[in-house]
């Protein structure tokens, strides 16, 4: 597929100005949101991510006819053929914006094809529209459709029952952190002792939202289990003994063991996600 094809669709996004950007050096990726219309054939809209099945489907039928081509066996490559095209007309099917972008003219010229090589150039052209399109859409419609959705998850505090999202209570756990580092550093131990409670107990909330998405309880364990258990055991110990620098100290290795190691997993795809999503909602 050509640049400019998709102006309606195409919200590309460059990580850098053009003009300026070149002058200081700099390179832009050039990739683009597919329409909307896409997410009908994800999860959890659709029961399955039928667009990636027809993609599978497209790569083993171009296998297909090759292999066939080469053995010239002409009923079975015709077959190939058939679904090949039938697959290969789905995408404008399922994404009316991009039925002016398929190469439908190619099929009879594959089927009248008098040998293998003749064949092969024609199946190059349409690989050539298969990869058009991949690399302005292909990681951008994985991104958006195939990552965790943490917009969607809900976390119920213990005790106000009431739902917050994820980034409200982050938010608070990170104030919570930093009240018990600021109490401890200045010598405000019962302050220091309170936000230590809150803390654990808005973590301990926060591990009930990991099985949204993890049925079993290992991911949750390796974060939340003896990882920041034994650094939060010894912050209890430096805030009843008055010791900041051992608070201080095990706070650090906690944020580490627990937030950081949580967010190396989870954080960038969830920002992306979210960036797509509202790229797509604008007109
Ligand atoms: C108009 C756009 C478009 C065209 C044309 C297209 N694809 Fe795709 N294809 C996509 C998008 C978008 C994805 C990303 C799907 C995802 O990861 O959820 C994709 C993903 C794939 C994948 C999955 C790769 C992987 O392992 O994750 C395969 C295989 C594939 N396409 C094969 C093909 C073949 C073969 C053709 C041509 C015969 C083709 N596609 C034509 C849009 C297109
Ligand atoms: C699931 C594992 C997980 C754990 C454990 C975790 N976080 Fe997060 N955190 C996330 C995710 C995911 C996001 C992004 C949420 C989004 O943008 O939807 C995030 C976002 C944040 C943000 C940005 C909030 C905003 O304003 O958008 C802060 C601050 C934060 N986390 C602090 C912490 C602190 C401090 C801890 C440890 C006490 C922690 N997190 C533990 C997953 C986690
Ligand atoms: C919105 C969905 C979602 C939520 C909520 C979520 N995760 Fe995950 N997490 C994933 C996905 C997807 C993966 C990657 C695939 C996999 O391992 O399941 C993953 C991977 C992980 C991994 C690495 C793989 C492993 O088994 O060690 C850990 C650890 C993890 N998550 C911990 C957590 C913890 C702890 C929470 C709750 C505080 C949490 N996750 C909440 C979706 C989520």
């Amino acid at each position: 597929m050509r640049t400019a094809l998709f102006p309606r669709a195409a919200l590309i996004f460059l990580l850098a100005a053009p003009l300026a950007a070149q002058e200081k050096g700099e390179r832009s990726l050039e990739l683009s949101v597919p329409p909307a219309s896409l997410g009908q054939w994800y999860r959890p809209t659709a029961k399955h991510d039928v667009w990636l099945h027809t993609m599978f489907a497209l790569r083993r039928e171009m296998q297909a006819v090759s292999e066939y081509s080469a053995l010239e066996d002409r009923s079975r490559l015709g077959q190939w053929l058939d679904r090949l095209e039938k697959d290969y007309r789905r995408i404008g099917e399922m994404v009316p914006e991009w039925r002016d972008e398929l190469e439908l003219e190619l099929f009879p010229k594959m089927r009248a094809a008098k040998t293998p090589e003749a064949l092969g150039r024609l199946q190059r052209k349409l690989a050539k529209s298969c990869e058009g399109c991949h690399r302005e859409y292909q990681l951008v419609a994985a991104l958006r459709y195939r990552t965790p959705d943490f917009g969607a998850v809900k976390v119920e505090s213990s005790e106000t029952l009431d739902e917050e999202g994820y980034p409200a209570v982050m938010r608070r756990l990170v104030m919570l952190l930093n009240r018990v580092k600021i109490a401890s550093a200045d010598g405000r131990w019962p302050a220091a002792q309170e936000a230590l409670e809150a803390l654990r107990v808005r973590l301990a909330d926060l591990g009930e939202s990991c099985g949204a998405c993890h049925q079993k309880s290992g991911p949750k364990e390796r974060i939340l289990g003896a990882a920041a258990q034994i650094p939060l055991e010894h912050v209890q110990k430096g805030v009843a003994a008055k010791d900041a620098r051992t608070a201080g100290r095990f706070l650090g290795e906690f944020a580490v063991n627990t937030c950081a190691r949580c967010h190396a997993i989870h954080r960038p795809l969830a920002r992306l996600r979210r960036l797509l999503e509202k790229a797509q909602q604008q007109p």
